[in-house]
This record gives structure tokens, C-alpha cells and sequence, in this order.
């Protein structure tokens, strides 16, 4: 059984209720039991329990989880220790890593080998796929040195492919490049540019694929996980980027598969990027291994920003030096080096900002950003970089070093106060869908207005976990979500799971109202967007555009005037 299995079977055969009262005294309230959070100081209890749905969540401070996390974070033990703890009450038997896991490994790593082979051939003959390549401007050289392939459209290629080189469907139902249906199978990917994405030994785990046609969806498909893979885990072009990295004595993190490619491209070789996902302390520690440095690069707006405050403290808590890079509106890396060139690339590298100044420049002097700023500066590992960030926070917002210390050593302990905490009977309309469908369990057919419109979702990580769960890479359990969330992520969305936001009599119209108010929202934001458009356009005297703009305009608004 592999960790996902043993996860799974643990909770199906205990009730995180049993185990946490003899924690916790709890008592019952509606359908979810009630007691005082062991994780924070309180007289009146803000922490739920749901037998349900297997979470427990502190409406408090914020903790919450399955009752591996429960067990984790009250025994202060690893989450191998907590595994074998409950699996001894639960009655589970866990295989060590015998012969047989380690040949299974060996042959799992066969297949991809074999498959990365065959759509590095498919390639080879395709003119659609090559002619794609080529007008985003990727190189034979970094087709090689990536091992670019591509996915034929057909179902079974691949699939015929790997019978003919002998390997077997019991090990093919593993691996994730085929999906195994009741009556039928087909290849994961079709259609599709395919992205090798190697482990750290420089073995292939997975895939990433790029829709080659417009509008295809999802842009970019990801092998699930497997035994082999965890996207947490794994970072794109590590393989390639190790030995830069050293040199260069720092590494540079973007955010998508074409952005590394053309970062090598274009000589920048120690660059990586997350497969989709917020970066873990996991991608942190790969890198510990080769540097001591992380400029993190994205896009300037506000999107941008957010996953730059997001990523910064992953790094420093794990005691690296972190800078931040924010690109012109609307480039990425890619978009940047081919209309700008290297040069101008490097130079905003050369000058891109430290955690301090950063979080200074884009949150402002107020009391609340420098509260958050403390707090990371407080968990930060390595002590002589925490010394240097205190020095520069207390020079540039003018506060004197000895205060700034008081209020760091206040606040190096209870850290999780910090983490967004799930205000309960108002929530907003993409978190009630996102805690609906976690709880719909089989009838998630209503949420199908959802899965071309994912755009409609403001909030980043709710997006993220839609379009993983719409694309059948993550199951909709916690098990499933900790493949690709934080340990606070994970914490928010007990919360979304626990709270009462539907009701199950009118979970359809509830599920159906919260779309149309996203579509709603998003018609404004779109029609904000085409006045601005439209402003400039008349300002320039650009009657053509202005005249498609206003086109345009009417379009929207007509949509707008049926849904008010
Ligand atoms: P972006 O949507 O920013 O695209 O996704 P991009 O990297 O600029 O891609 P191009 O230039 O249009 O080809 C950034 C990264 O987010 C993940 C992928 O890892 C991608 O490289 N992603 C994006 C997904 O996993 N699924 C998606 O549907 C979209
Ligand atoms: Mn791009």
C-alpha cells in the first residue's frame, strides 16, 4: 500500500472523535461535537469536531486537519510516528520497504522511461507539435536538454506502446500515464507538448503536458500522484539546474514549465519552478542541498504579490536568503526574455529586493504589515540572517532595534495565530462552493457551470485546488489536498469543510447561486477593465479599437442585464 493507501485505510477503520476525546472533552452540537482547543488558550469552546466529515477545525486560531494532523501537532511527533501510532490502534499492518516495493520502484521508473521515449519519437514526426514549439520560440537545443516530447491525439498510443515493450497493467494502473476506467483505458496525455519532470536523482516521475490548441482545457495537465510522484516534492528542471545553482550560489524559482525552459535558453541554467503549486518547505529543502540563495520571480500584479508574500517566509523559515523579483504587468520570465532580452533580465535580477524591503514597498509602514513582517522575521532559522533582516527593518521603517526585538521574542511562539482563519457565517462565495464540494461527496454534477470558468475564482489557492480536482490529479479528501497544499492551507480548508454554509435540502440552488454571484463579479471586473480600455483608446483616438472595445462592452453587459 503506498502512504495515500495507509492514510486512507487508517481513517476508514477509526473515528477522529475516539481519538480526540481522549484529548479533548467534547460534547455534541447538531451534527459536529464541540470542546475547548488544546491548540490555543480559551474559555469558550471555538473548537469543532465533524464525524461527517473526519476534520476537526478551531474557529480560534485557526488549527485544524484529519486526525493524522490532530495527532501530529498534539503528540508533537513526525508523521511516520503518528501513522505508526494510529495504525497500531487501528489494527492496520504496515508493509516496510521490502524487496517488493523496491522492484515495483524500479519497474514504475521503466515505464516512464519508456514513455518519455516514445513521445520524444511522437515528437520527432509531428509537425503540429514541432511547428508549436517553434513559435514559442523553444530551441532543438532545449528540446534536447529538456527532453521535450509530445502526446498524439489518439486514446491508446502510448498505451499500445507499452504493452508491445512488455510491461504489464498491473504495474501500468500505478504509474498514472494511463487511466484505468471500469471498461476502458486510455493515455493521460493526448495532444498535448510533454514536459519530462525528473525526481532529484534525475530519474523521470511524472509528466507535464501543454494543450497545444487554443483554449484546450486544462493549459497544463500534471501526472497524478503516484507512488513515485508527489508534486510537493519534485521541482521542474532541478535536474538540470543543480550544478548552476552551485556556481551561481543561488537559485531562481518562476512559475511555469516554459518559463524554466526559456530561462536555460536564454543562460539562465539555475532556474526552476513548482509543478502548479505554492512552493513547500519540501521544494526548500531540495534546494538547501545545492544553495543558500532563492530570488523568486513573478509577474507585478497583485496576484503576484500575494504569491510572493506567500513564498518569501517558506525560504527564510528554512534559514536561506530570499530576494523577490516582480516582472512589468502581465510578463512572465518567457514573455520578458524574448521581448527584452537577457541583459535587461539579468539586470532586474541583479537588483531584486530582500524580504524587508519588499514587504515594505508593496504592504506600506502600517501596523499590520509590520506585524506580519515580525512574524516571519520570528521563525526564521537561521539566526545571524534573522540578526541582518531585524537591522534593515529597523533602519528602514525607523523603529529602534531593541523594540523590534521585544516584540520578535513575543511573538516567536504561538506563530499559528497568524494563518487565515475562517471567519464563520461569512464566507465568501468561492470558498462555500470549494467546502460544498468537498462535502458533496458524489453529487458534484452541479458544479459543471464551473469547470470552463475557473477565471471566475479570485482567490488563488481555491482556483489552484478546483482545477486539480476538475482534471482528476487529486482526490477530494484531505489526503488528496495535502498532495498539493501547506500544512495551513490544509488548515483553512477544514475550516471551509466544517462550517455550516449549505444547507443539504438546497445544496443545488445554494451551490448554483454562489456561481452566478461569481459570474456576476467577474462580468464587473471584465466590464472595469474594457472602460479603462476604452479610456485609453479614446484618449489615443483609436476609433477602431474603440469601436471593437465598445463591441465588446455591449456584449458583456447584455450577459450582466440577464443575470441581474
Ligand atoms: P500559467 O497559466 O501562468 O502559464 O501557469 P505559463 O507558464 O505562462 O504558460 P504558457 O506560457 O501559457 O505556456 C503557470 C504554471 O502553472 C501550472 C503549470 O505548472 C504552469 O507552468 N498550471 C497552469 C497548471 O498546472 N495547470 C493549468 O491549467 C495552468
Ligand atoms: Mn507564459
Amino acid at each position: 500500500m503506498d502512504s495515500q493507501g495507509i492514510r486512507q485505510e487508517i481513517k476508514s477503520r477509526i473515528d477522529i472523535v475516539d481519538i480526540i476525546s481522549d484529548y479533548v472533552g467534547l460534547n455534541k452540537s447538531g451534527t459536529s461535537f464541540k470542546g475547548l482547543c488544546p491548540f490555543h488558550a480559551e474559555k469558550t469552546p471555538s473548537f469543532v469536531v465533524s464525524p461527517e466529515k473526519q476534520v476537526f477545525y478551531c474557529f480560534g486560531c485557526g488549527m485544524g486537519g484529519d486526525v493524522i494532523t490532530f495527532v501530529m501537532k498534539e503528540d508533537g511527533i513526525s508523521y511516520n510516528e503518528a501513522i505508526r501510532k494510529l495504525a497500531e490502534r487501528a489494527g492496520v499492518k504496515l508493509t516496510p520497504l521490502n524487496a517488493q516495493n523496491v522492484q515495483e520502484r524500479e519497474v514504475l521508473l521503466q515505464i516512464h522511461k519508456s514513455a518519455a521515449a516514445f513521445f520524444r519519437g511522437h515528437l520527432r514526426k509531428s509537425e503540429k507539435a514541432l511547428g508549436y514549439l517553434q513559435r514559442r520560440g523553444i530551441a532543438k537545443e532545449s528540446i534536447e536538454r529538456f527532453s521535450i516530447g509530445a502526446a498524439p491525439e489518439g486514446w491508446d498510443g502510448l498505451l499500445r506502446h507499452l504493452h508491445k515493450e512488455g510491461f504489464h497493467d498491473r504495474h501500468l494502473r500505478l504509474c498514472g500515464v494511463v487511466v484505468y476506467k471500469e471498461n476502458s483505458q486510455f493515455d493521460f496525455h493526448r495532444d498535448r507538448i510533454v514536459f519530462p519532470i525528473h525526481n532529484a536523482s534525475g530519474d523521470i516521475v511524472a509528466f507535464g503536458g501543454r494543450a497545444i490548441e487554443k483554449d484546450f482545457e486544462p493549459k497544463y495537465l500534471n501526472s497524478p500522484e503516484t507512488p513515485i510522484f508527489q508534486k510537493k516534492r519534485v521541482l521542474f528542471g532541478l535536474n538540470a539546474a543543480k550544478e548552476a545553482m552551485k556556481t551561481a550560489k543561488h537559485a531562481i524559482i518562476v512559475e511555469g514549465y516554459i518559463d524554466v525552459v526559456m530561462c536555460h535558453q536564454y543562460g539562465f541554467a539555475n532556474v526552476v519552478a513548482p509543478l502548479g503549486t505554492a512552493l513547500t518547505e519540501d521544494h526548500v529543502r531540495l534546494l538547501q542541498r545545492f544553495t543558500k540563495e532563492v530570488i523568486v520571480v513573478f509577474d507585478g500584479d497583485e496576484a503576484g504579490i500575494r504569491a510572493a508574500k506567500r513564498a518569501m517566509p517558506v525560504i527564510l523559515k528554512e534559514g536561506l536568503v530570499v530576494k523577490a523579483l516582480l516582472l512589468p504587468h502581465n510578463s512572465d520570465p518567457d514573455s520578458f526574455l524574448c521581448s527584452r532580452g537577457a541583459g535587461e533580465f539579468k539586470g532586474l535580477l541583479s537588483a531584486a529586493s530582500s524580504y524587508v524591503e519588499f514587504m515594505l514597498r508593496n504592504g506600506g509602514y502600517g501596523v499590520d504589515n509590520l506585524r506580519e513582517i515580525y512574524d516571519t522575521l520570528a521563525v526564521a532559522q537561521d539566526t545571524v540572517l534573522r540578526a541582518q533582516l531585524v537591522e534593515e527593518l529597523s533602519n528602514k521603517a525607523s523603529i529602534s532595534e531593541s523594540v523590534l526585538r521585544r516584540k520578535l521574542k513575543e511573538r516567536s511562539k504561538p506563530t499559528r495565530l497568524t494563518r487565515a482563519v475562517v471567519r464563520s457565517g461569512q464566507m465568501l462565495d468561492e470558498e462555500v462552493l470549494l467546502g460544498a464540494y468537498l462535502s458533496a461527496q458524489d453529487s458534484v454534477e452541479m458544479f459543471k457551470p464551473l469547470m470552463g470558468l475557473l477565471e471566475l475564482i479570485e482567490n488563488e489557492l481555491i482556483r489552484r485546488i478546483f482545477s486539480e480536482l476538475f482534471s482528476g490529479s487529486i482526490t477530494p479528501t484531505i489526503e488528496g489536498l495535502s498532495e498539493i497544499c501547506t500544512e495551513d492551507e490544509i488548515a483553512y480548508i477544514a475550516g471551509l469543510i466544517v462550517n455550516p454554509n449549505v444547507e443539504k435540502e438546497h445544496i443545488e440552488k445554494n451551490v448554483g447561486d454562489c456561481i452566478k454571484n461569481l459570474r456576476k463579479k467577474w462580468l464587473k471586473r471584465k466590464l472595469d477593465e474594457i472602460q479603462d480600455k476604452i479610456n485609453k483608446a479614446s484618449a489615443l483616438n483609436n476609433l477602431e479599437e474603440l469601436a471593437a472595445l465598445v463591441e465588446e462592452s455591449k456584449r458583456y453587459n447584455k450577459e450582466k442585464r440577464g443575470l441581474f
